[in-house]
């Protein structure tokens, strides 16, 4: 983020402790603590612009809720499946805190709605590191690379940032038909209000929390951010990578050999849009928030795609309305976060691959050998596949991709096992298999049904770097959602 803007929205931020708003940052952890170390900015939720913004956390409860009450509060209800249409499903069944807030499966998408079936379009994204993530900007500045410069589209939660902050992205799943799919947020109030949780809300708000349905879901909402802005749970920074960078470990040979070529130009040139060095806002969140268009081959498991007309176009729609009018955004979608990366199961926006390895041959051979990506057309093998071909220009042509059909991979099969090993060294020590920390236990008041349907680890962790296996069960492979 860039100091101007930084600036701006520190001065909203103080701005509203000043009025009596509401502060939800974290204090600073302890001096010395790897979270300290690897801080970035304070999270871009607690300070985004933006009137709707200012007036949400302007809204006054009779008492002045804590940091510390609130994210407690904040995860009983991720973790509460009452919350949902079924009451069956809970923020955490598609955000698993063992998977850093990512899919527990291999699933491209998963399922949700009043029963469980409802299909959507998008991969689940893990929700550690997104503490920096701007609010949504048609046109970003970035003092570290050259403020002069127009970087575009940056930031918003969601692969097309159609949400400025975690408050109003949690309003997305609470309500959408295809996932907690209660009908509005009044609905989700009264039951926070009917439920275990309704004396703890009143205490730690004040007893007229539910008297008005918008300062109810406020305080809901509110919880569910500042929990998901909990430094130990949601921005550790605990990966071999981050002691790497503060010189108290080491990475062996092939992850050294890996992290030559994230960041080489002319090689993966990852880091150009995946930084992975230190910069003056902290340490790297392997994302700069912008936008791309990657050409990601069409996910024929996708129930929506068996129609040929429909295309999830990212930043110009259909899930996002306001863009529409910009043919020069169809097809972009935001660069996710590479922390972690290693536990995911399913890849790119539409899950469409589920090993690093496709990912990563995906981006050596996207253009060198088009076949083996796309499907045949009349024409020949038709690149682009899941984009209208009046937006096929949109895709970017900069290295690793750019080469000749035929020409040799921008990666051989040896370093992209390095790009792989040194991807690894992203996951953070409490995630790592065996490691009795990646299993936190369930928040008091959860449910043994989301305990029993998460599964114990051993059974969850099975297979998972193994090789791409179908998903099986009702509905597998065409399973689908959107948040
Ligand atoms: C049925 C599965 C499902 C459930 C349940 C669910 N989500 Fe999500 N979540 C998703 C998907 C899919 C996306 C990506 C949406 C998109 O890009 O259109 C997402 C995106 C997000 C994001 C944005 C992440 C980013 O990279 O910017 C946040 C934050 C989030 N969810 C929080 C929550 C919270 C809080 C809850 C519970 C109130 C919740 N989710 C429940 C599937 C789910
Ligand atoms: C031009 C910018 C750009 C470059 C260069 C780039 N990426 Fe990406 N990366 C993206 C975008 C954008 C996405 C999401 C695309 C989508 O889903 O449609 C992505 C997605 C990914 C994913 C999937 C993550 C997930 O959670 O689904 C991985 C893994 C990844 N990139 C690794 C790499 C590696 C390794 C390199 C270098 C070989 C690289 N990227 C180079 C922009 C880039």
């Amino acid at each position: 983020m860039s100091g101007p803007v930084r600036l701006a929205l520190l001065i909203v931020a103080v701005g509203l402790m000043a009025t009596g708003g509401i502060q939800v940052s974290h204090a600073a952890p302890a001096a010395g603590s790897a979270a300290t170390l690897g801080a970035g900015p304070a999270p871009a939720a607690a300070s985004a612009g933006g009137a709707a913004t200012r007036s949400f956390y302007a809204e006054r409860f009779s008492r002045r809720p804590t940091v510390a009450a609130m994210t407690e509060l904040g995860r009983r209800l991720f973790f509460e499946p009452r919350l949902s249409a079924s009451g069956k499903m809970a923020c955490a069944t598609c955000h698993d805190p063992a998977f850093a807030y990512g899919p527990p499966n291999g699933r491209s998408t998963q399922l949700g709605g009043p029963d469980l079936r409802g299909v959507g379009l998008r991969a689940v994204p893990a929700l550690r590191y997104l503490q920096t993530v701007p609010p949504f900007s048609e046109h970003h500045f970035d003092e570290a690379v050259d403020d002069s410069v127009d970087q575009g589209p940056t930031g918003g939660h969601g692969w097309d940032g159609r949400a400025d902050t975690a408050h109003d992205q949690a309003r997305l799943p609470l309500t959408s038909k295809f996932e907690m799919a209660n009908p509005d947020m009044e609905t989700v109030v009264a039951k926070v209000a009917s439920g275990s949780l309704a004396a703890r809300f009143r205490a730690v708000f004040g007893d007229d929390v539910f008297a008005d349905p918008l300062r109810g879901s406020t305080a809901v909402l509110l919880c569910l951010e500042v929990f998901q802005q909990s430094p130990r749970d949601f921005y550790p920074y605990a990966s071999r990578y981050d002691a790497y960078l503060r010189r108290q470990g080491t990475l062996g040979p092939a992850e050294q050999r890996g992290l030559a070529l994230f960041n080489d130009p002319r090689k993966g040139n990852c880091a150009s849009c995946h930084p992975s060095q230190i910069r003056h806002d902290g340490f790297p969140g392997f994302t700069d928030f912008g936008y791309n268009a990657l050409g990601v081959p069409r996910n024929h498991a996708l129930p929506a795609n068996a129609d040929p007309g429909f295309h999830d176009l990212g930043l110009c729609g259909p899930l996002r309305t306001d863009l529409g009018a910009h043919p020069e955004y169809c097809g972009e979608f935001r660069v996710p976060s590479l922390r972690n990366v290693a536990l995911r199961r399913a890849f790119f926006h539409n899950g469409v691959f589920h090993r690093l390895e496709q990912v990563l041959a995906f981006y050596a051979e996207r253009d060198t050998n088009p076949g083996k990506w796309y499907a045949r057309g009349a024409a020949g093998v038709e690149p682009f596949d899941d984009l209208p071909a009046a937006y096929r220009g949109n895709v970017n042509r900069a290295p690793p991709f750019g080469r000749k059909p035929g020409a040799p991979p921008a990666l051989r099969g040896d370093e992209i096992r390095d790009i792989i090993a040194f991807l690894e060294t992203l996951t953070d020590a409490d995630l790592l298999k065996g490691s009795t920390r990646g299993r936190p236990a369930p928040a008091p008041g959860v449910t043994a049904r989301f305990a029993r349907s998460s599964g114990p680890p051993s059974a969850r962790r099975r297979g998972r770097r193994g090789p791409d296996r179908a998903p099986s069960g009702p509905g597998a492979g065409a399973a689908r959602s959107d948040g």
